[in-house]
């Protein structure tokens, strides 16, 4: 099985968030990749004689729970990277852009989904703030993810990706300062990527909802 390679983003200069906040990030980041790859050769490494014995079971359990916190890490982190624009962005989106019409579609207003994303990324606990569209109708959800693999909705997309986490602005705000380290994150959100992980055309509210 081949080894995932961590990427390597270009990505400094943003408004609100430090370059050493995304020194570290990355090196975290590096370390789900890690992870993954390890976590899947040793199960691969169980499963070679193509059975899984009584005895091994517990460390087989334990290393494939472990691979869906590592691997969504991984994953979460590429998508959140994505979604940043190196020197800062330019605020909200435009309002002809198709992620403002797929939010109006779900929503009523930018505003509303907004305010339902920024409230999500206000939650107790440590985990993601994700817009997803569902393949099936272009609507868009938002969610709230414990650690990386709690709440993901399987076969969504992810749209828009917040980290929460605290290791995601502790260098540049206190723990109890997340909303400004969420308005920050706004101010750096790379619209162009947003809108061109949207899959569906919009206008979808006369057909069926899931
Ligand atoms: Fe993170």
């Amino acid at each position: 099985m081949e080894n995932y390679k961590a990427r390597q983003f270009d990505l400094s200069n943003l408004k609100g968030i430090s370059d050493e906040t995304l020194e570290m990030h990355f090196k975290l980041y590096e370390g789900y990749v890690k992870e993954t790859n390890n976590l899947s050769t040793r199960i691969g490494e169980f499963i070679q004689d193509a059975k899984v014995d009584q005895e091994e079971m517990p460390a087989y359990s334990e290393l494939t729970r472990r691979l869906g916190f590592e691997y969504n890490g991984m994953v979460l982190h590429e998508y959140y990277f994505d979604n940043l624009q190196k020197g800062g962005g330019t605020g909200d989106p435009a309002k002809t852009s198709q992620f403002v019409k797929a939010a109006e579609s779900a929503f009523g207003s930018y505003d509303i989904w907004k305010a339902d994303f920024v409230g999500i990324g206000k939650m107790r606990g440590v985990g993601w703030a994700i817009c997803y569209e569902n393949p099936a109708n272009g609507r868009l959800s938002n969610h709230w993810i414990t650690l990386h693999e709690t709440g993901n909705v399987a076969g969504f997309t992810p749209i828009l990706v917040m980290d929460v986490w605290e290791h995601a602005y502790l260098l540049d705000y206190k723990p109890a300062e997340r909303p400004k380290y969420i308005e920050a994150f706004f101010s750096n959100i790379d619209w162009n990527t947003v809108n061109k992980r949207l899959k569906v055309e919009t206008g979808l509210s006369n057909k069926a909802t899931v």
